[in-house]
């Protein structure tokens, strides 16, 4: 499946990278990545190997940068935000090993997925392994606010994932019910990453709320974007199965639009491919053509930018710096991004 959305071609925000925010953020990432080896040991030796597994095929590491440079912006001067930011990781490494038996994945980070050569039930309790780690990080840095809002955030994720699975191959859903969802399964994880940094610095109110507007927002604009990718990207550049939502029945953006914009025949179609669960290479060749035929991806793609701006915005209230560039720029690579 070739890349068939507008995003190399007509994209403005082709070009827009986080090599900034990654180099401003090295020397705690640095940290941030020992300290994560370091938490993923165990004697039952099955848990390493299989947390190994996942943290070293690699993963943009984004949600953790992103408290390292909040910590920053907020000016904050203390290692709370160290284990904070791995907590963080370990939360996302959880959620997707726990996401990849639910959504059945074959491939993740460009692998064959830890449920694929360890099982399901491994997968699933080595994501419970590393929530417990993440907490027990949380306690260790000792800010009571800074759990509050990150086990809030774990409780919502699980929301969110179980909205889309009550959700999934119902064409009824509406783009509220499904704004709800990615709100809940990503966008939190991304508004807590962010908020935390500003919290533990003792921030101001104003402050830890912008922060937090600007995760969510991103978080919101990266998963549209995921979800036009499912269906627009290549699986060699995302490390992950092309049409995996299809075959599954998700119900995500594309699919909203498309069906609300179709025809009867049209939604005939959408009705057997995503309730019926026999959707085909070719049924999904004829789902990319019908969402072409409606915009359904750039629209996708617009609505990630209208996010995304609003992200931008709410770091309006700190003055110009390197960091503050660098996570501006990062939401443009977020709407531009093809992995
Ligand atoms: C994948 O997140 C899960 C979604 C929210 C779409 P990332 O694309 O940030 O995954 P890694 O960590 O870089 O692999
Ligand atoms: C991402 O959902 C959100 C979580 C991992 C909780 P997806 O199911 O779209 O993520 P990918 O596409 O598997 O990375
Ligand atoms: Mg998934
Ligand atoms: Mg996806």
């Amino acid at each position: 499946m070739g890349l068939v959305v507008p995003f190399e071609d007509k994209n403005p925000d082709k070009g827009a990278s986080i090599e900034s925010l990654v180099s401003l953020v090295s020397a705690d990432m640095e940290r941030v990545n020992a300290m994560i080896l370091s938490r993923t040991g165990s004697d039952v030796t099955m848990i390493p190997e299989v947390a190994n597994h996942l943290i070293s095929s690699g993963g943009k590491r984004l949600r953790p940068m992103l408290t390292l440079a909040m910590a920053n912006l907020a000016g904050y001067h203390g290692d709370g935000h160290v284990k904070l930011a791995a907590s963080v990781e370990f939360m996302h490494t959880a959620t997707l090993l726990h996401d990849d038996v639910v959504d059945e994945s074959d491939m993740r980070r460009g692998r064959i997925a830890a449920r694929i050569r360890w099982g399901n039930q491994a997968s699933v309790l080595v994501g419970d392994f590393l929530l417990g780690q993440a907490f027990k990080m949380m306690v260790e840095v000792g800010s009571l606010r800074a759990l509050d809002i990150l086990s809030s955030a774990a409780a919502v994720i699980a929301e969110g994932e179980v909205m889309q699975l009550a959700a999934a191959k119902n064409t009824e859903t509406n783009e509220d019910e499904y704004l709800a969802v990615i709100r809940g399964k990503t966008a939190e994880l991304f508004a807590a990453a962010c908020e935390v940094g500003p919290v533990i610095a003792g921030r101001p109110k104003a402050e830890q709320a912008a922060c937090r507007s600007y995760g969510m927002n991103l978080g919101i604009a990266f998963q549209l974007i995921d979800d036009a990718l499912d269906y627009g990207g290549t699986s060699a550049n995302l490390g992950k199965n092309v049409g995996d939502d299809f075959r599954e029945g998700k119900i995500t953006l594309p699919v909203v639009l498309s069906f609300r914009r179709g025809n009867d025949d049209e939604r005939a179609f959408w009705r057997r491919a995503l309730e019926e669960n026999e959707a085909s290479d070719s049924d999904l060749e004829t789902a990319i053509a019908i969402m072409h035929r409606h915009r359904a991806l750039e629209h996708t793609i617009e609505r990630a930018r209208h996010y995304g701006a609003i992200a931008r915005d709410a770091l309006e209230l700190f003055p110009k710096s390197a960091i503050k560039d660098a996570m501006l720029e990062t939401v443009d690579f977020c709407i531009a991004r093809a992995h």
